[in-house]
C-alpha cells in the first residue's frame, strides 16, 4: 500500500518550554491527524490515550466511518448501496482488492473461494475434545487457531502467494467451520459443503440440512444472511481489527492473527453484543416494560446498559442498523412471523431516542440491535450470533491484515505507557521483612 496522506501544515506544541513542530496530515475524508511518531525523539514525552479515543493506529484505504453523519464507506461505496445491490463475496473482493470486480474477475474469485470450502478430515475430530454445551465461540476461536496445524503451507506472511492462499482458505473455510460449530452444539451430523450453491446458501445448508430430509433453500433467508454478512464485513480499526493488526505486526501467521481477532470480537462490548442484545430484548419481554429498562440503563449505580446501543464512533444512527431493521421487517413479513421481540426493539428505540440521557450522549442503535431478530428468524440460537459476526468479519480482518503487511511504514506494534508504580528499591530478604 502506498501512502496517500498529504501534509496540511504543522502542529506546534510547547513541552516544558521546548517548542516541537509536528506534521499535520490529511487524508481523503475525516479529521486531520498530527503525526506524533517523532514526538518522543524530539520532546522526550509520550502521548497517552486509554481506549484510543483520539489516536489513529494506521493509514488505511479500506473503510471510512463518518460518525457524526452516520456514514460507512467500503473503498468509497456507501454500505446501504452495497447491501442493496451487491453480494457478500463481491464486497469481499472489493475490500481485498480495492475495486468492484468485472464479471470475469468475480467468477474467478468466486471459484477460487469455492474450491477451498472443504476442511481437512481430521479437523472434525478436533471438535470431539469439547463438551457439546461449550459456547460456540470457544470452539471457533480454537478451531481457527488450529487451522495452522492443518495448512502449514501458507504461513509465510512475507510471501504474497502464501498470504493470498491463506486469505482464500479462511474466507472459504469459515462458513464450514461455523456450521460445524453449530452442528456439534446440537448433536447433529456435520454436512459437507456443496459447491454448486452460493456462499450464503452453502452456509445455511451446512447449518440446517439433515441427512433424513431433503433440504430446500429459502431465497428470502439466503438473501437476508448474505446481507447480514455484508453489514458485518469490515469497520475500520475496531477492537478486533486492531487486535488482528497488532498480532500480525509481530509476524504471526494469518491463522494466529485471525484467531486473535475472533477472541477479541467475543466480548459483550463488541461482537458479543448481538447475543446480549437479543437476550436483553427477551428479558424485557413486552413493550410496556421498556420504560423500566431505559431508566435502569441511566442509573449510574446500575451496570446495566442497553445492548446494541451506543458506539465509540457513531454519534448518529449506525447506517447498518437502518438496513438491519428494514431487513428484519422484510424477513418476518415474508415468513409470516410476528416476533414480539421486534415490537419491543422498536418501542425501546423510540423511547430511548426521545430520552435526554441518550440524546445528550448521542446513543443510537448500532449494528447489533436488530441483527438478532433476523438471526433468530433464520433459526440460529443466540449463542451462534457472534460466530456469524466472526464469519463475516474475517474478510475485513484479512483485508486489514494484508494492508498492514503491505504498508512500508508499519512496524511491530509496541505501545508505551505512563508508569506510576513504586520507584526503584532494593530487594529485602524474607527474614528481614517482619
Ligand atoms: C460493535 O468499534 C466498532 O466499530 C465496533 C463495531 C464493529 O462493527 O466492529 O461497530 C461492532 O462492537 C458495536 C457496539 C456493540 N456494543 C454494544 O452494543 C454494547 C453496549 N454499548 C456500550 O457498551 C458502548 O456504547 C460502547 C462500548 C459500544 C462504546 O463505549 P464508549 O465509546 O467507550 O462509550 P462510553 O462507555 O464512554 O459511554 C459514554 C457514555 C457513558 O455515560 P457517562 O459515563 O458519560 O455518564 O454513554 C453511556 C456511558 O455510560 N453509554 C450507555 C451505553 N453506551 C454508552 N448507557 C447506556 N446504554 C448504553 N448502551
Amino acid at each position: 500500500m502506498q501512502s496517500k496522506m498529504k501534509q496540511a501544515g504543522h502542529a506546534r506544541i510547547e513541552v516544558e518550554g521546548k517548542s516541537v513542530e509536528l506534521p499535520l496530515m490529511e487524508g481523503t475524508d475525516g479529521p486531520k491527524v498530527i503525526d506524533v511518531r517523532k514526538l518522543y525523539a524530539q520532546a522526550g514525552v509520550f502521548t497517552l490515550d486509554p481506549g484510543y479515543t483520539s489516536t489513529g493506529s494506521c493509514e488505511s484505504q479500506i473503510t471510512f466511518i463518518d460518525g457524526d453523519e452516520g456514514r460507512l464507506l467500503h473503498r468509497g461505496y456507501p454500505i446501504d448501496q452495497l447491501a442493496e445491490n451487491s453480494g457478500f463475496l463481491e464486497v469481499a473482493y472489493l475490500l481485498l482488492r480495492g475495486e468492484l470486480p468485472s464479471q470475469s474477475q468475480f467468477t474467478a474469485f468466486e471459484q477460487s473461494i469455492t474450491r477451498h470450502t472443504m476442511l481437512h478430515e481430521q479437523i472434525d475430530r478436533f471438535f470431539e475434545g469439547f463438551r457439546r454445551d461449550s459456547h460456540p465461540m470457544a470452539l471457533l476461536t480454537s478451531a481457527v487457531a488450529a487451522l495452522s496445524a492443518f495448512y502449514p503451507d501458507a504461513m509465510d506472511i512475507e510471501d504474497p502467494e502464501q498470504r493470498n492462499l491463506a486469505t482464500l482458505r479462511m474466507i472459504a473455510k469459515m462458513p464450514t467451520l461455523a456450521a460445524r460449530v453449530y452442528k456439534y452444539s446440537i448433536g447433529q451430523p456435520f454436512v459437507y459443503p456443496d459447491n454448486s450453491l452460493s456462499y450464503a446458501e452453502n452456509f445455511l445448508r451446512m447449518c440446517f440440512s439433515v441427512p433424513a430430509e431433503r433440504y430446500a433453500p429459502n431465497p428470502v433467508l439466503t438473501r437476508a444472511m448474505d446481507r447480514i454478512f455484508i453489514l458485518h464485513a469490515d469497520h475500520e480499526q475496531n477492537a478486533s481489527t486492531s487486535t488482528v493488526r497488532l498480532a500480525g505486526s509481530s509476524g504471526a501467521h494469518p491463522y494466529a492473527a485471525i484467531a486473535a481477532g475472533v477472541a477479541s470480537l467475543w466480548g459483550p462490548s463488541h461482537g458479543g453484543a448481538n447475543e446480549a442484545a437479543l437476550n436483553m430484548l427477551r428479558e424485557i419481554g413486552t413493550p410496556d416494560r421498556v420504560g423500566e429498562y431505559v431508566k435502569k440503563a441511566q442509573d449510574p449505580d446500575d451496570s446495566f446498559r442497553l445492548m446494541g446501543f451506543g458506539h465509540r464512533v457513531y454519534k448518529n444512527y449506525d447506517p447498518r442498523a437502518k438496513v438491519m431493521q428494514q431487513t428484519a421487517k422484510e424477513v418476518l413479513d415474508e415468513l409470516g412471523v410476528n416476533d414480539p421481540v421486534l415490537e419491543v426493539a422498536q418501542k425501546l428505540e423510540k423511547i430511548a431516542l426521545e430520552d435526554d440521557y441518550f440524546v445528550e450522549r448521542k446513543l443510537y442503535p448500532n449494528v447489533d440491535f436488530y441483527s438478532g431478530v433476523i438471526l433468530n428468524a433464520i433459526g440460529f440460537p443466540t449463542e451462534m450470533f457472534t460466530v456469524l459476526f466472526a464469519l463475516a468479519r474475517t474478510v475485513g480482518w484479512l483485508a486489514q491484515l494484508n494492508e498492514m503487511i503491505e504498508d512500508p511504514s508499519q512496524r511491530i506494534g509496541r505501545p508505551r505507557q505512563i508508569y506510576t508504580g513504586p520507584d526503584q528499591r532494593d530487594f529485602i530478604p524474607v527474614r528481614d521483612r517482619g
